[in-house]
């Protein structure tokens, strides 16, 4: 590597790694380099960070990854980062290796470390990338539509078993605490029942009923969709079974979601990220998150950003159970 004297962008992914990242990533290097920097790939999140897992990436070490599920850099959770000291050795390892900037690509226990750093006068770009879209400050998280049509093919699958056997199948997804995937899978698989963390679960009224009440109407097989958050997967088959008296079956999906190649949504949205959060740190507008806002790829002050809320409306939830009938 011969010496540069340009100033210097370290990009890394942290936390659940998420289909898009790898568009993402190949955006910070190319825009990088198209507004004049050397362009460091960092190993493994933060413990990459600390372990100074940091090395130089070109616009070639980026071909052929947009199409790829994952993240080229690997991905952790650290908690060694994760303390006081983690973060000032953060810090210290980026200065020493002379980073201006660092764009990180995860979601927002990530961000809060980005946080951290930028309070110890590190420059950071943070792009919501996660397949639980449970990022407050965004409309959108990168490789959520890919996770969607994953779990969608998936139900489609087992509904195919269901309607020929005439079964009830529960079908837990993921999410974390948040309901985004559970809830659109279930409008889009034509779900006969929906458990979601945002709403306090009446398992006679919410699972129960809509068996029953869908038995008299004519249905003769159930697909319920589960929200891993609500952590009752096992007493709503169990509920089912003393209650309607048909044993369904249990499909957790688990990292079947997380991984496959990126649909043209994750792909096109983790490019357009990736050069906004280039652009932001290169414009001098540090310690920022970039976000989707009506259609709009805008950045906001990452405490302000850290600070909002969002939830799952009313009345995606009414219509939900309306098109359930
Ligand atoms: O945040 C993405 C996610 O896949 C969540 O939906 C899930 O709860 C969690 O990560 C699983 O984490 P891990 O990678 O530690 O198994």
């Amino acid at each position: 590597m011969t010496a540069s004297n340009k100033k210097r962008i370290g990009v890394l992914t942290s936390g659940g790694d998420a289909p898009g990242m790898n568009a993402a990533i190949r955006a910070v290097v190319r825009a990088g380099i198209y507004y004049g920097y050397d362009v460091f790939g960092i190993e493994n999140g933060y413990s990459g960070l600390l372990a100074g897992d940091i090395s130089p990436m070109t616009l070639r070490s980026v071909s052929e990854i947009i199409n790829r599920g994952g993240t080229i850099l690997k991905t952790s959770r650290s908690p060694e980062f994760n303390t006081p000291e983690g973060v000032n050795r953060g810090a210290e390892m980026a200065r020493l290796f002379k980073l201006d900037g660092l764009v990180v690509i995860g979601g927002d226990g990530s961000f809060r470390g980005a946080r951290d750093l930028a309070k110890k006068g590190i420059p950071v770009s943070c792009i919501p990338g996660t397949i639980d879209n449970d990022i407050s400050c965004t409309d959108y998280t990168i490789g959520y539509d890919t996770a969607l049509n994953t779990v969608k093919d998936a139900i489609d699958r087992i509904k195919d078993t269901a309607y020929s056997h005439e079964r009830c199948s529960i079908i837990e997804v993921m999410g974390r605490g948040a309901g985004y995937i559970a809830l659109n899978c279930a409008i889009a698989g034509g779900a006969e029942a929906c458990v979601l963390p945002e709403k306090p679960l009446d398992i006679d009224e919410d699972v129960i009923k809509p068996i029953i009440d869908g038995r008299n109407r004519g249905k003769d097989h159930f697909i319920i969709v589960a929200a891993e958050g609500v952590g009752k997967t096992d007493e709503i088959a169990a509920e089912i079974k003393a209650k309607v008296g048909i044993t369904p079956t249990v499909s957790i999906l688990g990292y079947i979601q997380r991984g496959g190649s990126p649909t043209v949504r994750d792909r096109v949205t983790g490019s357009l990220m990736g050069v906004k959060a280039v652009e932001l740190l290169h414009s001098g507008n540090i310690n920022q998150v970039v976000a989707s806002h009506s259609g709009q790829i805008i950045g906001l002050p990452i405490d302000e950003a850290l600070a909002m809320t969002k939830t799952i409306s009313e009345y995606e939830i009414l219509a939900s159970t309306i098109l359930s009938l």
